[in-house]
């Protein structure tokens, strides 16, 4: 990227002062009663309530969704009846994860959720419509995490709608010459972030990065400047349980960790903090415990405010939360001091060494460490992760820097390398029988296609964790038995889980693949026309309903038998005729083709005669 303006620093510093404190967390007096931390057993009590009312409101969605599918043995009324019979306890909890890879991921993922949307009527058409509608869970993280915030913050529009807010064309990081509603300039996202500073909060790259996001992603005045994380709960179509819960994904990383150049890199086994509407916190790792998330932004010790007669809300910026969870500055900036060869970039591990072209030049990024040094004069180990508040200090629930430190060191949320946002929807509490992962990674060298790497690190996490996920066979298999071209199944059978049994969601995973347009972009291409942006939703349309059954005219009626499977024995009910072929088509049996897999680059899907030059020719994004 190139940064058109670097902000005068000690300009930036004077005009923050006279800004209305939009960013900067607000002081209050402290809540007298409130539990500010609970362990990480179980859910919190307002997400358990949630999820019960959810149930019923999916309840009525899935049987629109099955009833729309051609499903020739299954009894869709009965099974609705014996859910509803269940006073909706068996209602099967749905989740969908959007990986983390930029703009590409944000915008491919969304093209997803489109192709599942009952609003649209060519889902209805084509019969994937209305499995959006019954997920319980939508999790997200780095450029997942847009759609997942800009969704859930927005009311959960249709993808059609939110393209006309997100106003995509805008770049809001490298031509904006004047601050408008729709976009603000370096000098004056910098000064918003400032605001943060002088009331006495950490700042860093996150807070910068957050700002840019935001006015594409979060509602409200002057880039979502004010909007808060917290406040999704009073949305209406979240009070009315009509909208999925978003989870979003942050790595901890601290000293203790490998550290080079004075940056920190997690190990693939660091803490994976959630983020949701009602809490911030982790399942395992270095913490072991929640706390509501309107409260964050306080320090803690042993439970209590460090400082009782001052508490703060208004940390959990929508703005900053996905900025935290996008913010790869310590990768990026060590891929480019080394040639490539440091920072491994775990979402993209399977990369050579080399000069890459999705790498951000190192004069743009010590532009930005400059003003910082400048302006607030935090250094490069200080401004690259973002800083939260401790709230787990001194808890037996917590160990590490988490344990002892005054704040947590937070970074994007792939960096555990674990691009696909699986944690918080695999952790037993949430129940979850099914997900659908979409995978957008650019994981595959050098073309930005899918190796499946990722998904093949949530099984080895969850594997040495104890926690159930279905078993994942290593990526040669992954490639060489083209999942990452064609979607499949994993867990379908109890032998093919971590845990041996049938408590592992059954997971769908999708990769993203040139169907019908080439959707490879680089992951830092930071704006999009609206006519790339129809053709991404068409090739994730095609790759959703694999391109509207030409491939299998019964593929939506088999992802009908994926979402229904676990939650059959539940209500007395065998899996079909129809679901087991489906199942002996779609799941992964346990095969393995270790061979070495040939590079990731092939023409149009559905129209093998067109190669990436002609294509490109005639659609030169
Ligand atoms: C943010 O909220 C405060 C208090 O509610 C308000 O005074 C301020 O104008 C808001 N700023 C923006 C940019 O919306
Ligand atoms: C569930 O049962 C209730 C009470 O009998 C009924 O009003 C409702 O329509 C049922 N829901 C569905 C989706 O069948
Ligand atoms: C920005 O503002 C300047 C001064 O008002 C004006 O000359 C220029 O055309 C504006 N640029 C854009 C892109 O609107
Ligand atoms: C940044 O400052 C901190 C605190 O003074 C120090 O521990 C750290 O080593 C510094 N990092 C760099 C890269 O200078
Ligand atoms: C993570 O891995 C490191 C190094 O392999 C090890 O020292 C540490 O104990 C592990 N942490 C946990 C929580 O398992
Ligand atoms: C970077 O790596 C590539 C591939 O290994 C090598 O050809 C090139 O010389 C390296 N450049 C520098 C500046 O080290
Ligand atoms: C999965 O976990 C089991 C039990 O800890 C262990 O024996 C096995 O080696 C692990 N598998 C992989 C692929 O790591
Ligand atoms: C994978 O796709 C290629 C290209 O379409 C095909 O030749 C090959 O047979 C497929 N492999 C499997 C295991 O289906
Ligand atoms: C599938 O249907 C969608 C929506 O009508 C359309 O945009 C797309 O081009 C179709 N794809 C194929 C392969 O027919
Ligand atoms: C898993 O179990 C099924 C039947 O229950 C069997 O057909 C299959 O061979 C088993 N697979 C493995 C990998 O053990
Ligand atoms: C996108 O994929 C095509 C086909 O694999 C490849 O030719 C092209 O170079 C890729 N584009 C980028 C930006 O990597
Ligand atoms: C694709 O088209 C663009 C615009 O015409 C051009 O700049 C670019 O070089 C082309 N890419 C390739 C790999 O030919």
């Amino acid at each position: 990227m190139r940064l058109l303006l670097l902000p005068a620093a000690t300009a930036a510093l004077s005009a923050a002062l006279d800004l209305p404190q939009g960013y900067a967390p607000v002081p209050v007096s402290c809540p007298p009663d409130l539990e500010w931390i609970r362990p990480a057993v179980g859910l919190s009590r307002g997400e358990a309530d949630w999820v019960q009312g959810r149930k019923k409101v999916v309840l009525g969605a899935l049987d629109g969704y099955l009833a729309r599918l051609g499903l020739t043995d299954f009894d869709v009324p009965e099974y609705i009846s014996r859910l509803n019979q269940s006073g909706q306890a068996h209602v099967p909890i749905l989740g969908m994860a959007i990986s983390g890879g930029g703009f590409a991921s944000a915008f491919t993922g969304t093209g997803a959720m489109r192709a599942l949307d009952d609003r649209v009527d060519a889902a209805n058409e084509q019969r994937t419509g209305g499995l959006l509608q019954s997920l319980t869970y939508l999790s997200g993280l780095s450029g997942g995490s847009w759609p997942t915030m800009s969704f859930s913050a927005n009311n959960f529009p249709t993808a059609e709608e939110i393209v006309d807010i997100w106003k995509p064309e805008i770049d809001r990081f490298l031509t904006v010459e004047n601050t408008t509603a729709e976009a603000a300039t370096v000098d004056d996202m910098f000064e918003q972030i400032v605001t943060k500073d002088l009331e006495g909060f950490d700042i860093g790259v996150g807070d910068f990065m957050g700002r840019g996001y935001a006015y594409e992603f979060v509602p409200g005045a002057s880039g979502g400047l004010n909007t808060t994380f917290s406040s999704i709960r009073n949305l209406s179509k979240f009070v009315s349980h009509e909208m999925p819960m978003p989870i979003i994904h942050l790595s901890e990383v601290g000293t203790g960790d490998p550290e080079y150049d004075g940056l920190y890199v997690p190990r693939s086994n660091g803490t994976i903090f959630d983020v949701t509407p009602f809490e911030f916190g982790a399942w395992d790792g270095s913490v072991r415990a929640f706390t509501p998330v309107e409260w964050l932004g306080n320090r803690l010790s042993h439970g209590r405010p460090v400082n009782e007669s001052v508490c703060y809300q208004g940390f959990d910026r929508d703005s900053f939360i996905i900025g935290s969870s996008a913010n790869a500055f310590n990768f990026w900036y060590l891929e480019a001091v080394s040639n490539n060869t440091l920072g491994q970039f775990a979402k993209r591990s399977l990369r050579q060494p080399g000069p890459s072209k999705r790498s951000i030049p190192l004069v743009d990024l010590d532009g930005i460490a400059d003003v910082f040094e400048e302006a607030v004069g935090l250094n490069l180990t200080q401004i690259a992760s973002s800083s939260y508040p401790n709230p787990f200090a001194n808890l037996s629930l917590s160990s590490g820097n988490a344990h002892s430190s005054a704040s947590l060191s937070m970074v994007d949320g792939s960096e555990t390398g674990q691009t696909i946002p699986f944690w918080g929807q695999i952790q037993p509490a949430r129940n979850v029988d099914f997900i659908l992962a979409w995978d957008d990674s650019q994981d595959a060298a050098p073309y930005g296609w899918i190796s499946g790497a990722n998904l093949y690190n949530t099984y080895l996490a969850a594997n040495a964790t104890g926690l159930p996920f279905p078993i994942i066979p290593p990526v040669s298999t992954l490639v060489n038995l083209n999942y990452t071209t064609h979607p499949v199944l994993f867990g379908c059978g109890a032998n093919l889980t971590t845990t041996g049994d049938t408590r592992a969601p059954l997971v769908l995973y999708y990769a993203n693949a040139p169907y019908s347009a080439y959707t490879n972009f680089t992951f830092w291409q930071s704006s999009t026309t609206r006519e790339q942006m129809d053709e991404i939703f068409v090739n994730s349309f095609d790759i959703v309903t694999q391109g509207n059954g030409t491939w299998d005219a019964e593929w939506a009626d088999c992802i009908g038998c994926a979402v229904v499977e676990r939650s059959l024995a539940h209500v007395g009910m065998q899996r079909t005729a129809q679901c087991e072929q489906c199942f002996s088509r779609y799941c992964w049996d346990g095969q393995l083709d270790e061979s070495e897999p040939a590079e990731m680059n092939s023409n149009l899907i559905l129209d093998p005669s067109v190669g990436f030059l002609e294509w490109n020719a005639t659609n030169p994004f």
